[in-house]
């Protein structure tokens, strides 16, 4: 179990953990039982005026609980008796062994169909009995990585869900016309934990050059889709969570709505994959037509890419077909990555996964897609072939295709910095005042300009750029 150190939630954090029972702030929130006696504070947290005395008081208690990252961006509302998320964070402590993978006799070059079969099974298996409450798992125990639930993307307290990019009309089917919001929930076998463990091993200070995965790591991802059946028809009978998402595409403000299962990503350290990346990347998708009892039977793997066909252009690949992507010819998605490179429904078309994720480092010093201005040969630079481990830009520090851990050390960054703590106490003098109304407005604004970050920022004098996914 990790430790947090001395007083590492900042008093930032607590007011705006106060705040997010009016408002779906921009900043960090507490676990309700970090606060010792809880039903005692909950009753004053309603009594905004109070906040200075939680806040001096939390110095006095908080010290005293077991060390834990935050769980969600959001506590429950009161009265709530749905399912709440916790944070699996009981990472190894030391390296597990690694197991007999039922993919290791299977090659994802010829047999890449039954190779994501092997790896969706292991990641299925003694899941969906706990509801994806993966740290009670009786088979393995999985893991989640830290600082995700901070921002207006942060992870909901449902199931801990961050938002994803949206998708575009026409993006999943030719009868959508629709923008639909898009949310997921990624973790780690124990290998994963292991290393996030060693990364976050000082919560204060993370340290990213820890940040190498052993062979036999895996990792995976559930995304869920607000997209409507009328708009999406193969999304019938999908697997349903509730989640506390959007009200809609132009607010902040969050509500509990029923999402549907669309898509689960995948990602495994394969020592065969050493002469390209070291990873490979699949995807599955769901449709009510596939066979199968339920959402998770009716997954199909879409396809796996273990390389980025460094020299491949829309031009090209139309003779010359891609040899490090294979998608599945028994199913169709309205649109694959750059290039026709392997991609999921809902994510960027101009990118693909391993492009994407290679850009996992610390500082997030490059955009995560190329800018649209870049060339033919400057957008190269994107799918090239980067080797696990080594980083994107020369100088920065890799974080091995985990972008969960470069966005969750940058969020933690962004949460100490000089602009955001403006904000929490603007937000705090407002609730004091009571003026909800206003602070609302001022989140909203706030919230806006962040989304639409096209530039670095800068922080202890380095460029970072945020997490946009080309929204
Ligand atoms: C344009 C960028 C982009 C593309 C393309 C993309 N991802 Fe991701 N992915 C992200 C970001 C950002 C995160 C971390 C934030 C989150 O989980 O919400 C992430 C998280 C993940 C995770 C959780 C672990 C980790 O590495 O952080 C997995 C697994 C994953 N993606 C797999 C895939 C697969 C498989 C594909 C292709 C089908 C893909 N991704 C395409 C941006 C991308």
């Amino acid at each position: 179990m990790q430790q947090y150190g001395e007083n590492p939630v900042s008093r930032q954090q607590v007011v705006s953990c106060v705040g997010e029972r009016y408002l779906s702030g921009v900043v960090g929130c507490l676990r309700a039982s970090e606060i010792k006696n809880y039903s005692v504070w909950g009753h004053l947290m309603r009594h905004l005026i109070l906040i200075p005395i939680l806040v001096i008081s939390f110095g006095l208690f908080g010290r005293q609980s077991r060390a834990q990252f935050p769980n969600a961006h959001e506590l429950p509302p009161e009265g709530w008796t749905g399912p709440v998320f916790e944070l699996s964070q009981d990472y190894p402590t030391s390296l597990p062994s690694p197991e007999e993978y039922p993919w290791n006799d299977i090659d994802f070059k010829t047999e890449p169909g039954d190779y994501l079969d092997a790896v969706l099974g292991y990641v299925v298996a003694g899941n969906t009995a706990v509801d994806w409450r993966i740290q009670d798992n009786a088979v393995r125990k999985w893991y989640h990585a830290p600082w995700m639930h901070w921002g207006p993307r942060g992870r909901e307290f449902i199931h801990g869900l961050t938002q994803e990019r949206t998708s575009r009309p026409h993006e999943l089917a030719p009868t959508q016309d629709s923008r639909f919001q898009n949310w997921a929930v990624g973790f780690y076998n124990a290998l994963g934990g292991y290393t996030i463990g060693q990364v976050w091993n000082d919560p204060d200070n993370p340290d990213a050059t820890n940040a190498l995965f052993p062979v036999g790591t895996v990792t995976a991802k559930l995304l869920f889709t607000a997209a409507t059946v009328d708009e999406v028809p193969f999304l019938e009978n999908a697997f349903e969570w509730e989640a506390n998402v959007k009200k809609n595409l132009s607010t902040s403000e969050r509500e509990p709505r029923m999402m549907k299962l669309l898509q689960i990503d995948v990602a495994i350290r394969d020592s065969r994959a050493d002469d390209t990346t070291g990873w490979v990347f699949g995807t599955f998708v769901y449709s009510n037509d596939h066979s199968g009892n339920n959402g998770f039977e009716k997954m199909r793997p879409v396809g796996l890419q273990w390389g980025n066909d460094p020299t491949a252009t829309p031009a090209s690949v139309a003779g010359t077909p891609l040899v490090e992507t294979w998608l599945n010819p028994n199913v169709t998605l309205q649109h694959y990555g750059y290039a026709g490179r392997m991609n999921g429904p809902v994510d960027n078309p101009i990118s693909s996964c391993l492009s994407c994720h290679a850009t996992a480092q610390i500082p997030t010093s490059s955009p995560m897609t190329f800018p649209s201005s870049a060339s033919e040969t400057e957008r190269l630079r994107w799918f090239r072939n980067v080797p696990a481990g080594e980083p994107f830009d020369t100088g920065a520090i890799s974080t091995d295709y985990s972008l969960q851990i470069a966005f969750g050390i940058l969020n933690q960054k962004q949460s100490k910095n000089a602009d955001f703590a403006a904000l929490a106490n603007a937000l705090e003098q407002a609730q004091v005042a009571n003026n909800i109304a206003a602070s609302s407005k001022r989140v909203l604004e706030l919230e806006k300009n962040r989304e639409q970050f096209d530039e670095p920022m800068i922080i202890d004098g380095q460029k970072y750029f945020p997490v946009s996914r080309g929204d």
